[in-house]
Parts: structure tokens; C-alpha cells; sequence
């Protein structure tokens, strides 16, 4: 066996959406596992983008923030080819937040500082890629949406922005499970047929010149419940279609990753205050992992198993292209669908 892998390492702090250029894929050795510790082999990529949040030169928010010459974080699948660990085994599979590297060595119960130890998963109950997106982060983030924060129910009328990417399709399947009208938000024509392929009753391109009209012809109702994804001028055009007590987990703004505390001007945060008071909108931001739990974990399982709902994936072979795969994320109207993941290696 070679005694060197491959990673992936903070070349620069990006500016603005991340670019290829920020990324630098580098050979070093495999390391060995200290006492406590285990070897892990990844096979699994997770591409999401809350990694952006450790590429700014200045910490603002996020657990993690990356110096030049950090592997950059990220979730990943892996297997256990070393152990000095007694719950952990060669062979078993592990998720947690190992980073873009082919092998990493790490004390498996403190493997995050958020989220803790290394989870261990079973690829008889799941596809273990599954624990990545439906029945990972992602899942437990659209769960959190619908079911713990946006409350929706039966005949509600819900909107989704990024609405063909990992949280999107996975909370816009729960909203047809929970009987509401869901329409997506999208960037193209071919995204917006994949969104409703998956039965969204609508999605509106968000590219198109009269998108704010055709918006409002979608929802001739209002809206009971938003889930915001992205922000910026597509949360501009929601906002008038919000109905009295409207409730809007704010679960992410990617339009505005890249703008730290500055963003365009104005800000429109006055108009927005006085709507979040006088229609009295229910707003909160969250962490998915957090609010959905085990329980989201549980459910989306059951209906992942009864066919209630599918996992569309995007999959990229090789860590060479995580970085330029990544980038692609913060190209609105880019050609991903659901969860998007690098296959690295076979078990
Ligand atoms: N609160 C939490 O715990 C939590 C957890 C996970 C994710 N999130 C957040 O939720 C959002 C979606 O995450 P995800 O995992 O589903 O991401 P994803 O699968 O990578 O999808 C992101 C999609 O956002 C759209 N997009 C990018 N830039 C845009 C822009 N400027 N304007 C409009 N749309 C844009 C693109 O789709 P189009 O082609 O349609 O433009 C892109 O493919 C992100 O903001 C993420 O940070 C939050």
C-alpha cells in the first residue's frame, strides 16, 4: 500500500463565491493513529455550502474557520482501516466531518467539535451515502423546515427557494406527504422539470424576466410558509405573497455567502422589519442537525423505505474535482440536482 494520499487545501480565502483558484490538491503521508485514535479511509464526499463559511478570511460565523494550508472541512463517509479505539472496528463505516483527504487519523469520539463523535453506520439498513443527504444533515435540515419549524399542514400553501438542491427536494417531498400545495424556486427550465419530476405541484424560474409575476400566479392564496434558502432578490419577490402569520425558517442565503456583513445596498432591512411586524411572521434560523434529530433521521428513513420519497444525487468521481464541483454550487442555475456528493473510493 502507498504511503502517501491525496487532500485538499485552503490556497487562498475566497472572495465573493468561492473559485477553483482557493483550492489546491496536495500529496501527503498517510498518517498512523495515536493511541485512542483510528485510520479512516473516505469514501464518500459531502459538497455543502456551509463549507464557505470557513473560507473567509475573517471568522463571522460557522464552527469552523480554515488558515491557508488547512484541509478543508467537510462531511464524509469513511471506513475504519485502523483502530486503537475499542468501540471502533476495522471495517466499520463511519460518518462525520473528516475533511477533503483520502485518510485522516482522529480521536473518533471528539471527531467534531459541534457535532461530536464519529457516527457508525449500518449499509444494510441504507445506501451509505444516504447518511450524507436524505438521512443526514441535509434530511434532518428539510425535516426541520417543514416539520419542526414551518409546521406545515394539509391545503397550506408552501414555497421553496434552491428548491432542486439537497434540502429543497427532500422538504418539498415532506410537503406533499403533509398534503400541502408546494411549489419550488429554481434556477432554468431543465431544473425546474426535475423539481416538479420529483411532485412539486409548481416551480417558477426564477432566471425569467416576469419571475415575480409568474410567482404570484402560482400561489393565488398567499403564502403560509417559505423556506428560504438563498436570500437576496428571490426572498424579495416572496415577500409581498406572505400571508398574516406566515411562518419562514430561515434556513440559508447563499446569495449572499460571499459578501460577509456587507452585502449590496440597500439592505431593505427596514421594509423587512416592518413586514416581519405587521404581517406577524413567525422568522427563525437554525441548525437542521439540531431542530430534526434523531427523529428526522427516523422518519425520513420510513419513508425513504416505503417509497413515500426519493434521493436525488449528483455525483462527481475523484477529490481532484471537489473544488471546481463545489464552486459550481454558487453558480445560480447550475445543472445539480439534490444532495451533491465525490465518490472517492469503493468500501
Ligand atoms: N440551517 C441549516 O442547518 C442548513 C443546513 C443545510 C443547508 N443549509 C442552507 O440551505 C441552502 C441550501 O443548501 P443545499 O444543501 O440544498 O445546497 P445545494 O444542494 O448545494 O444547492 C444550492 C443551490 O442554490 C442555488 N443558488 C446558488 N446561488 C444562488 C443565488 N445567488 N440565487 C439563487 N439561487 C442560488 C443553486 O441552484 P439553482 O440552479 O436553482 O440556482 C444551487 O445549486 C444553503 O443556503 C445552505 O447553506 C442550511
Amino acid at each position: 500500500m502507498s504511503t502517501m494520499m491525496r487532500q485538499v487545501v485552503l490556497a487562498s480565502y475566497a472572495k465573493g463565491s468561492p473559485v477553483a483558484a482557493n483550492f489546491r490538491v496536495e500529496q501527503a503521508p498517510i498518517p498512523t493513529p495515536g493511541a485512542g485514535e483510528v485510520l479512516v479511509r473516505t469514501l464518500w464526499l459531502s459538497l455543502d455550502p456551509l463549507i464557505r463559511f470557513a473560507l473567509d478570511e475573517v471568522r463571522i460565523t460557522g464552527a469552523t474557520h480554515l488558515h491557508p494550508g488547512d484541509v478543508i472541512y467537510g462531511g464524509t463517509i469513511s471506513q475504519v482501516v485502523a483502530s486503537h479505539h475499542p468501540d471502533y472496528a476495522v471495517g466499520d463505516y463511519v460518518e462525520g466531518r473528516t475533511g477533503w483527504r483520502e485518510y485522516a487519523a482522529l480521536d473518533p469520539i471528539k471527531a467534531d467539535p459541534v457535532r461530536g463523535a464519529l457516527r457508525k453506520l449500518d449499509p444494510e439498513l441504507a445506501p451509505l451515502e444516504t447518511a450524507l443527504g436524505v438521512l443526514g444533515m441535509t434530511g434532518q435540515t428539510a425535516h426541520a423546515c417543514m416539520v419542526g419549524i414551518g409546521r406545515v399542514a394539509a391545503d397550506e400553501t408552501v414555497v421553496i427557494s434552491a428548491a432542486g438542491g439537497a434540502v429543497g427536494t427532500i422538504a418539498g417531498q415532506i410537503g406533499k406527504l403533509k398534503g400541502a400545495r408546494v411549489v419550488g424556486i429554481a434556477g432554468g427550465a431543465d431544473k425546474c422539470a426535475a423539481v416538479r419530476a420529483l411532485g412539486f405541484d409548481d416551480c417558477v424560474d426564477y432566471k425569467a424576466p416576469d419571475f415575480a409575476e409568474q410567482l404570484k400566479a402560482a400561489v393565488p392564496g398567499g403564502i403560509d410558509v417559505y423556506v428560504d434558502n438563498v436570500g437576496g432578490d428571490v426572498t424579495l419577490a416572496v415577500m409581498p405573497l406572505l400571508k398574516y402569520r406566515a411562518r419562514m425558517p430561515v434556513c440559508g442565503y447563499i446569495a449572499y455567502y460571499g459578501v460577509g456583513m456587507e452585502g449590496p445596498g440597500p439592505d431593505h432591512l427596514p421594509g423587512f422589519f416592518r413586514m416581519i411586524m405587521s404581517k406577524g411572521l413567525e422568522l427563525r434560523g437554525f441548525g437542521g442537525q439540531f431542530v430534526g434529530g434523531d427523529a428526522a433521521i427516523a422518519e425520513l428513513a420510513v419513508w425513504l423505505d416505503s417509497g413515500r420519497i426519493s434521493y436525488p444525487v449528483t455525483v462527481v468521481n475523484g477529490l481532484e474535482n471537489a473544488a471546481a464541483t463545489f464552486c459550481e454550487s454558487f453558480i445560480p442555475g447550475n445543472s445539480h440536482i439534490g444532495k451533491v456528493l465525490v465518490k472517492i473510493a469503493a468500501p
